[in-house]
């Protein structure tokens, strides 16, 4: 029986452009006017994670911030909105992570569908102000969820709507809580960055321009054919 992936499913932030920089920029700042200093390493744990529930992170490192009405939290999460999106309105087509359009066109060539999986709300803004909407044949951001990875909705979602089979799908993703959405959901997993945070991706690279579809494929088809009854 020959086994072939039918959907790949990216995630935008951190993926496609290197909009997870400008998510931490945003939110350090935010973080400083409160008194909080956040590093990298703190942020690998808000990588992929949608906006309030960065903000009850953050916040969750100062106990006396944890009275903070509802109405407050949202004026600091649309803070970092605004910050985020005074860095983001520079961005163009300049600014897609390397191979990353090499992999869209090879997939588009290929005949496999293509989906966004992002837990953003400003996912279709971003993909427009870097010109690749067209090659998408759909897009899950986080108005289309309830429940934010690492629950696997953003990408069942995707799947569903492409009316495709959870294990006939790859995703793709840099965050921890990215890539166990990704096994939540039956599919294969490909992380792009540090093992120390995506050691459970199916296969694993270190930067987007290692990532090559008939590798990718090939990767798929090896886990798939272990998998398969002979
Ligand atoms: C994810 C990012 O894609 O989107 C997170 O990895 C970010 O860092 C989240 O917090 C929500 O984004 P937005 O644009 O809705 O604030
Ligand atoms: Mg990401």
């Amino acid at each position: 029986m020959s086994i072939y992936p039918k959907a790949i499913i990216y995630d935008l932030d951190g993926v496609i452009t290197d909009t997870a920089e400008f998510h931490f920029l945003a939110w350090q700042k935010i973080a400083q006017q409160l008194g909080i200093p956040i590093d990298r390493e703190f942020n690998e744990q808000l990588k992929g994670i949608g906006r309030m529930d960065s903000l009850e992170l953050i916040l969750q490192q100062d106990p006396a911030l944890a009275q903070l009405s509802d109405q407050e939290k949202e004026i600091m999460a649309n803070r970092k909105n605004e910050q985020y999106l005074e860095l983001v309105e520079t961005i163009d087509s300049s600014n897609i992570l390397p191979g990353i359009e090499e992999l869209l066109a090879a997939n588009k060539e290929q005949g496999l569908k293509i989906a966004l999986g992002s837990a953003s709300k400003n996912a279709h803004y971003v993909l427009d102000r870097l010109g690749l909407t067209h090659y998408f044949d759909y897009i899950v951001d986080a108005s289309q969820v309830s429940k934010g990875k690492p629950d696997p909705e953003t990408f069942t979602v995707a799947a569903d709507a492409l009316g495709i089979e959870y294990p006939a799908c790859i995703g793709i993703e840099d965050s921890a809580a990215g890539v166990a959405a990704i096994n939540a959901a039956h599919m294969f997993s490909v992380g792009v960055g540090d093992a120390a945070q995506l050691s459970d991706a199916d296969y694993l690279v270190e930067a987007t321009s290692q990532l090559d579809f008939k590798e990718i494929v090939e990767r798929y088809r090896r886990k798939m054919a272990l998998k398969e009854p002979d």
